[in-house]
C-alpha cells in the first residue's frame, strides 16, 4: 500500500469530497474528527457512508477514514458506518499505545465479515503520538501487528494533552517534546516494519515551506506526509519520489554487489559501500522495505 501523500478531507464538506475524487494523492483520508463540529458529526458520518459506496470501484485501494478517539463513544458508529468494500485504512487518532490497534482490528474483524469482506483487508494507520501516555508506549510498536500500514504523529494534540501554551519555543522551532515525537515516530514504524508518514504543514500556502519539510522528513526517513489541502499534494509526491539521480545511484549500488556476491564491503568512487548502503539502495529502488 503506497502512503506517499495522505491528504485530509473533511467529510462533512460536499464541496471537498468533490474536489478530492480528482486528487493524486495516494490516499485520501475522509475526517470524521477533529475536523468536522460535533453538530456536524452524524451528517459527516452519513457522507462518508455514500461516497465510499459511490467511489468504492474508482477509489477503493485509496481510501481511508479518520475516525473519533476510541474512548470518544462516537467510534463504533464511525466504524459501522464506513466499513464496507471499498474501504482501505482506518485513521485511528489519540492512541495511548499499539494495544489500540489490536482492539480497532478486532472490531474491523467483525465488521469486514458482516459485509464479506475479506477478514484482515481493512488497514490501520494510528496517529501515535497525541496522548501523553502514548509517548511513554511507543515500543508497544513491534514487529507484525496486524493490519498495520504505517505510522503517523501529530503535535497539536500532544500540545493540548500536556497544557502547553505552544509547542514551539521562542525562535520558532519546535520544542523537545515535539522533536521526540517526531523520532519516536520514526522508531516505531522502522520497529514494526511499518511506514512513517510525516505530520502535516499547516500553512498550505507556502509551497517553499512544504517542499522544505519534506526534504527534511525524507532525509530522516518518513515515506509520505499527511496533506490538508489538494496543492499540497503534488510537491508530496514529488518529494517522496527518488529522483532519476537518485535511482542510478542506487542501481549501481546493487550492481556492484551483485557483480561480487562474496563482498561484504566494496568502493564506489572513491567511497565504501557496505550492507546498510546495500539495503538502502535496495530500498530506494523499491526491491526491499
Ligand atoms: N480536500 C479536498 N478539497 C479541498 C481541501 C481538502 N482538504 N481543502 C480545500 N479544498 C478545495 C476547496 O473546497 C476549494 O474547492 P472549491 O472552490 O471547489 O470549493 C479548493 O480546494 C481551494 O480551496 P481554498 O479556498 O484554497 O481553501 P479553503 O479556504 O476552502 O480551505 C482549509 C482551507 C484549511 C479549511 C481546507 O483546506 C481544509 O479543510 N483542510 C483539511 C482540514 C482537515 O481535514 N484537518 C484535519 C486534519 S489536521
Ligand atoms: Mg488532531
Amino acid at each position: 500500500m503506497r502512503l506517499r501523500s495522505m491528504l485530509f478531507v473533511p467529510a462533512d464538506s460536499e464541496r471537498k469530497l468533490a474536489k478530492a475524487t480528482g486528487s493524486s494523492a495516494d490516499v485520501l483520508i475522509l475526517d470524521l474528527e477533529d475536523a468536522v463540529a460535533a453538530a456536524q458529526k452524524p451528517a459527516a458520518r452519513a457522507a462518508a457512508t455514500s461516497f465510499i459506496a459511490k467511489e468504492a470501484g474508482r477509489l477503493s485501494s485509496r481510501l481511508f477514514v479518520r475516525i473519533n478517539p476510541l474512548d470518544s463513544g462516537l467510534a463504533l458508529e464511525d466504524l459501522a458506518a464506513v466499513v464496507m468494500p471499498g474501504l482501505a485504512g482506518i485513521m485511528l487518532p489519540k492512541t495511548f499505545s499499539a494495544a489500540d490497534v489490536l482492539r480497532l482490528g478486532h472490531y474491523l474483524d467483525a465488521l469486514e465479515a458482516r459485509c464479506g469482506m475479506p477478514g484482515g483487508e481493512v488497514r490501520i494507520v494510528p496517529v501515535a503520538t497525541e496522548t501523553a501516555q502514548a509517548m511513554l508506549t511507543m515500543a508497544s510498536f513491534v514487529p507484525g501487528i496486524p493490519r498495520l500500514a504505517g505510522i503517523t504523529w501529530g503535535a497539536e494534540d500532544l500540545s493540548a494533552a500536556i497544557g502547553a501554551v505552544s509547542n514551539r519555543e521562542a525562535d520558532g522551532s519546535l520544542s523537545p517534546l515535539y522533536v521526540m515525537a517526531n523520532s519516536l515516530c520514526l522508531c516505531a514504524a522502522a520497529s514494526a516494519g511499518v511506514a512513517a508518514i510525516d505530520t502535516l504543514h499547516a500553512d498550505f500556502r507556502d509551497a517553499a515551506g512544504l517542499a522544505a519539510s519534506c526534504a527534511t522528513a525524507r532525509r530522516r526517513g518518513f515515506r509520505g506526509k499527511i496533506a490538508i489541502h489538494p496543492d499540497q499534494v503534488d510537491i508530496i509526491n514529488a518529494a517522496f519520489t527518488p529522483s532519476e539521480a537518485e535511482l542510478a545511484a542506487a542501481q549501481r549500488v546493487v550492481d556492484a554487489f551483485a557483480a561480487q556476491p562474496d563482498a561484504g564491503t566494496l568502493s564506489i568512487d572513491g567511497v565504501m559501500v557496505d550492507m546498510p548502503h546495500l539495503k538502502q539502495a535496495r530500498r530506494t529502488l523499491g526491491l526491499g522495505d
